[in-house]
């Protein structure tokens, strides 16, 4: 595996890539690599010829200055597993690279209503950090597919969006969520659990389950109190427990079997946030 620093190195590896006839799979990920993370790289290997992975914690995605602080490194971990899943290219700039002219003044997208709601209500100026960071990394990798981890639903959305202002031609995929054998969501953020929340913080996708299954049965508003309850009860702070579209992240006051439904979940646990979301299957 090529690991680059400079855009200019990168690009002349890409054209390299290119002579050949090679297409190209583009991950962005902010390191500290799991399972989740390699099973978007597994799935650009299925599709492409060469795949590329870039490792930037990108300062200007982070509403809370600790959370950013506290984000896992572990590159030379992140080295070996990237290197044993035979991946082609590692990107690794410095923000000087990707944000030469720093990040005091930075554009702003018209991301639309999907960066009001949610994580976007709850996370001022998140959604503008990732679409300013991934548009400076595609201009930079230039890929035919870039593959998405529907783990973090709203900002595959976001990227959907930011896709069509930039008017970009690479295919978009969105790979399904890795989960812990007792259901948890791999995260980067789950390395900074303590034992005691690690073994509770199953219970996000515990009530995502519960929230499919009693659809039919109860109203969502019953539903969602009784998520917000028990996770109250076990020491977590909810942000929100919410049904939407799962085309337009509109929120639904109830089940609506003739939409795509997606349930959404973030809680605080301790000062780490976790988010979650499970698309319903439809009981049309
Ligand atoms: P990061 O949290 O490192 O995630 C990188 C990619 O891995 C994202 O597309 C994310 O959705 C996906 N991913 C994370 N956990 C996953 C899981 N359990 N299963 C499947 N995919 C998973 O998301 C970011 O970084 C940043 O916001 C980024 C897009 C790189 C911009 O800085």
């Amino acid at each position: 595996m090529k690991i680059i620093k400079s855009k200019p190195e990168l690009q002349k590896a890409i054209t390299l890539l290119r002579e050949e006839n090679k297409t190209i799979g583009f991950i962005p990920t902010m390191g500290a690599l799991h399972q989740g993370h390699l099973s978007l790289i597994a799935f650009a290997q299925k599709n492409n010829q060469a795949v590329v992975c870039s490792i930037f914690v990108n300062p200007t995605q982070f509403n809370d200055k600790k959370d950013f602080e506290k984000y896992p490194v572990t590159l030379e971990e992140d080295i070996a597993k990237l290197t044993d899943a035979a991946c082609d290219i590692l990107f690794l700039p410095e923000v000087s690279e990707i944000y030469p002219d720093g990040t005091a003044q930075l554009e702003a997208y018209e991301l639309g209503y999907v960066e009001t709601v949610l994580d976007g209500a709850s996370r001022p100026g998140h959604f503008q950090g990732v679409a300013q960071v991934v548009s400076r990394l595609l201009d930079a990798v230039q890929p035919d597919d870039v593959y998405m981890g529907q783990k973090d639903y709203q900002q595959c959305l976001v990227i959907k969006r930011l896709a069509e202002l930039r008017k970009d031609t690479f295919s978009l995929h969105f790979v399904p969520t890795q989960r812990e054998p007792d259901g948890l969501a791999m995260s980067s953020r789950n390395r900074r659990l303590s034992e005691g929340q690690r073994a509770l913080a199953s219970l996000l996708y515990q009530c995502l389950v519960s929230i499919e299954a009693q659809q039919g049965t109860k109203a969502f508003a019953v539903v969602q109190k009784e998520c917000i309850d028990l996770l109250t009860h076990k020491g977590f702070k909810p942000d929100y427990v919410a049904l939407a579209d799962a085309e337009t992240l509109e929120p639904l006051t109830d089940y609506d079997p003739s939409k795509n439904m997606i349930a959404l979940i973030a809680a605080f646990i301790g000062e780490i946030r976790l988010i979650d979301n499970l698309p319903l299957n439809s009981i049309k």
